[in-house]
């Protein structure tokens, strides 16, 4: 039996969860925002928008052919999962009366460089973009000024917290047999991606953040220390360990 059942019925009965959680969402609303802060969200949803909006195929191919089928049944619902939250981005921005962005260069960036690698290192990167983006999405839920962005920020921050603990269980055991001194060198490579990642963020969503009342600098500080605990827990704690999903 593989120890991702434990994900697989995670997943599925969290997609049970979401429909209660969108329809307490008042989405006629009309927006709250100011123009300014209306432009700030607008800019940031696009970009997230089109960051989740992948069909994982190249990350689910991989994962087949690493052979735990029940683990790929798992990274799939994980995958829909991305794309309800880039349906709730689109959702977002139509509330805000304005239309979801064609690319940007940051995820065909991110895109191309994910396609070069393998399995444990692709969800190394998944695991460095979630636990940079996670205090934003803690943001939108506690601190926007809109009731609507609240309700969804709060709806993505929850399967977020429980991606990150999905990826640290995949990469316990696919550093399970690495040596010691490998696994420093994976943190240093894994905390400089960490630091652009962080950066980009920053920039591309600073006056989201403002808007928020989160200044963008201290952001960066508490993006990488979330990180850290991420990478701490994915390549330090005893493998005998699956982390299972937050109750
Ligand atoms: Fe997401
Ligand atoms: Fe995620």
């Amino acid at each position: 039996m593989s120890s991702f059942d434990i994900w697989v019925r995670h997943f599925e009965a969290n997609a049970k969860g979401h429909a209660a959680m969108d329809a307490a969402i008042d989405w006629q609303a009309r927006p709250t925002l100011d123009a300014r802060s209306r432009a700030a969200f607008v800019r940031s949803f696009q970009r997230f928008e089109l960051g989740e909006s992948g069909d994982g195929s190249h990350l689910l191919g991989m994962a087949a052919a690493a052979g735990d089928p029940v683990y790929t049944a798992a990274l799939g619902l994980l995958v829909r999962e991305e794309q309800k939250h880039s349906a709730l981005f689109a959702r977002g921005l139509r509330h805000l009366d304005a239309l979801p962005l064609r690319s940007h260069w940051t995820d065909a960036a991110f895109t191309r460089l994910r396609r070069l690698l393998g399995l444990r290192t692709e969800i190394g990167l998944f695991l460095i973009a979630e636990s940079v983006a996670m205090g934003y999405f803690i943001a939108l839920a506690d601190h926007a000024p809109d009731p609507v962005l609240r309700g969804f920020g709060h709806r993505i921050a929850t399967d977020e917290r429980n991606h990150i603990r999905f990826q640290i269980a995949r990469l316990r055991q696919g550093f399970r047999d690495t040596p010691a001194s490998s696994k420093r060198l994976v943190r240093i490579v894994w905390t400089l991606i960490a630091a652009g990642a962080a950066a980009v963020l920053v920039v591309d969503h600073g006056s989201a953040l403002r808007a928020c009342g989160i200044s963008p600098i201290r952001y960066w500080g508490k993006a990488m220390r979330s990180f850290r605990a991420a990478a701490r827990s994915a390549l330090d704690v005893d493998d005998a360990v699956l982390l299972g999903p937050a109750r």
